[in-house]
């Protein structure tokens, strides 16, 4: 096979603020050969995550951040056209971490090969893929959901938001979400079966957790932080357990991060705040998988993904998360299936 033609974004400067198009240099290169124990995967999908901003950081972190000159990295989905490990062959399609370019070389121990047949491929990025995991490991493992508590969830129209407000809804608890904008809180309520949803861009969050929750908050699965977190520690129920996933309103200003003030509401409730990585539960991925995909084909867990087309605009898109403009999980398409 003659190498094909690679295009690739190159972090070339750490951002300062919100992400631009100016941190990167976008450019051609060679595909690369796989050495022994490697494949080389035609990237087909590639997963846009809020952590990317923070892998872009300088400083100690969960995962090294991405050095300068690197390939940036990146969750994607595509198909293995060139083998040189058994486990894989080439036609098989394969998800993990590819980095923003058009064919990435992977060790084939590091991809997940999956069914194509099972879902759209961009599901496997969202739904069916690490968002639903981090869904999945954060809402039961660490939440412990018992019928009848009420469940709040941030950005509950996102990947992992709507995940964790649908398996609330199959634990028996009351969900609630938080999202922006009338079409999301919809879509929250008439599709995806929350109990509730509150638009944080319009209402006033405090009093309509105050409606919506009356009996408290058991299970708060915080995505956001910021003024939103301080809102939902003021309405905790007794016991209640926090679930640290991420802060999206607050990775584009690490400097100056605004932590919770109404911590204390941890101590009147004998309340716990916990935060977690998806990663930690590699050991346990294929457990949630069958669950997540159980759940979808009993026609209980239902997905939306937002595709945007190009990998040429992947700056630009990567803004989208930050401004609340993907709706559904938000993945780049890199080449037709
Ligand atoms: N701990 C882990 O292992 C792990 C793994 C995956 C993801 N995460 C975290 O989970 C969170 C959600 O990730 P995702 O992939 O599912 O993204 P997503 O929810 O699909 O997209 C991000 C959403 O965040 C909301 N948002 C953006 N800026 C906001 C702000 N200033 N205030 C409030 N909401 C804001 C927007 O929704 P609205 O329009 O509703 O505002 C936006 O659509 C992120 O914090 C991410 O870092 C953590």
């Amino acid at each position: 096979m003659s190498t094909p033609e690679n295009r690739q974004f190159k972090l070339i400067s750490r951002p300062v603020g919100m992400v631009q198009r100016s941190n990167f240099e976008f450019a051609p290169a060679p595909a690369g050969t796989p050495g022994p124990g490697e494949v080389l995967v035609r990237v087909q999908y590639l997963s846009l995550d809020p952590a990317m901003r923070g892998w872009m950081n300088e400083g100690r972190s969960y995962i090294a951040p991405v050095g300068i000159g690197e390939v940036m990295r990146s969750g994607g989905i595509g198909r293995v056209v060139a083998s040189n490990d058994p486990s894989l062959a080439v036609g098989d399609t394969v998800v993990g971490m590819t980095g923003v370019q058009d064919y990435a070389v992977a060790k084939a121990k590091e991809m997940m090969k999956v069914d194509p047949r099972l879902a759209p491929l961009p599901r496997f990025l969202g739904a069916l893929g690490m968002p639903g995991l981090t869904a999945y490991f954060g809402l039961l493992d660490i939440g412990q959901p018992k019928e009848g508590e009420t469940v709040l969830v941030s950005a509950a129209s996102g990947a992992v938001g709507a995940v964790v407000g649908q398996i609330a809804k199959i634990k028996g608890c009351r969900a609630v979400g938080i999202a922006g904008g009338p079409d999301k809180c919809r879509y929250l309520t008439e599709e995806l079966g929350f109990d509730a949803a509150v638009d944080y861009k319009s209402e006033d969050v405090r009093a309509a957790l105050a409606r919506h929750c009356p009996k408290g908050i058991d299970i708060y699965f915080d995505n956001v932080g910021g003024e939103i977190l301080d809102a939902a520690l003021s309405m905790l129920a007794r016991r209640a357990r926090v679930i640290i996933c991420g802060a999206i309103s607050q990775y584009n200003h690490p400097e100056a991060i605004q932590g919770p003030r109404n911590y204390l509401s941890l101590l009147i409730n004998n309340a716990l705040m916990e935060g977690f990585v998806v990663f930690h539960y590699a050991a346990r991925y294929a457990e949630g998988m069958q669950a997540l995909a159980g759940w979808a084909m009993a026609g209980k867990l239902k997905a939306r993904e937002d595709v945007v087309d190009g990998l040429e605009t992947f700056p630009d898109t990567l803004q989208k998360l930050f401004r609340g403009e993907n709706f559904g999980k938000l993945v780049l398409k890199v080449a037709n299936e």
